[in-house]
């Protein structure tokens, strides 16, 4: 498994990268899986419904083994044998190659000291992924980095393009900042969520436009090519009052290393 140590140095110059790289799920842009050859799409089958729908993001670890959000795997009509993943695939519910899940690892302390606390799950595939140019496993940032404020950070992902909205067929990116989480904390009060260590804000503070949505939740936050987030929740989406909020990777490195095997 890839474990990256982000130093400040490093976060530095992936600034001027991220920054050079196009400002721009809601208000992002179209992108190819070769961008994010990491990311995968999370299918559940619906019985009664007959369909396999996407509603997840899931990031490669290695061959065998994806980091998502628990809340992904934890509603009332989950069951793995109804779960697989679309790996090396560009567009929605197309092409790539689909793997079955064997189980999953949620985080024994999701949702326990406070609301969507530790969300973070890692699952294991019935088949391995054979890597492509599509296909390569993620790196993840090393246990303990803490996300400077104000920082630009990526989402990619087939949520929706807004709020209730359809999701993307195609592929999408968008690039936000990281929000100081008192600043944060304070905004979540309003709705009685606790905003702490383990997660991370991000929009465009008292603009909006910009952010992760359902269908997102799994995915990766990015700075450069690393993993240091997780998508988790919000209050709508792109909301200029209510940032996007992603599990802190670096908060679970060392349990995800420990699990993912
Ligand atoms: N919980 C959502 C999902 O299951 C993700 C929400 C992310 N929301 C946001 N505003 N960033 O897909």
């Amino acid at each position: 498994m890839k474990v990256s140590y982000l130093s400040l140095l490093g976060v530095l110059l992936i600034a001027a990268i991220s920054q050079a790289k196009s400002p721009f799920i809601v208000g992002g842009q179209d992108a190819a899986i070769e961008q994010y050859p990491s990311l995968v799409q999370i299918e559940f089958y619906f019985p009664w419904l007959g369909v396999w729908d996407q509603q997840c993001g899931g990031n490669i670890l290695t061959s065998y083994w994806l980091l998502t959000a628990a809340h992904c795997f934890n509603e009332w009509w989950y069951d793995p044998q109804n779960t697989r993943i679309r790996a090396g695939a560009t567009y929605r519910h197309t092409d790539g190659s689909v793997h079955y899940v064997d189980f999953e690892r949620n985080h024994p302390e999701y949702n326990k000291a406070s609301r969507f606390d530790s969300d973070v799950s890692v699952f294991k595939l019935l088949t391995p992924l054979v890597y492509s140019p599509s296909i390569q496993p993620g790196t993840i940032v090393n246990q303990g980095f803490v996300i400077p404020d104000n920082y630009p950070v990526v989402h990619a992902g087939w949520g929706t393009l807004t709020s209730s909205g359809p999701s993307s067929h195609v592929l999408q990116d968008v690039t936000i900042n990281t929000v100081n989480r008192a600043v944060c904390n304070s905004r979540y009060s309003n709705v009685n969520v606790v905003i702490n260590e383990n997660m991370i804000c991000a929009g465009l503070l008292d603009v909006g436009g910009r952010d992760a949505c359902q269908g997102d939740s799994g995915g990766p936050m990015y700075i450069g090519d690393v993993i240091v987030g997780i998508v988790s929740f919000g209050m709508g989406c792109a909301d200029p009052v209510y940032p996007g909020v992603s599990a802190a990777v670096g908060s679970f490195t060392d349990w995800i290393v420990a699990n993912a095997r």
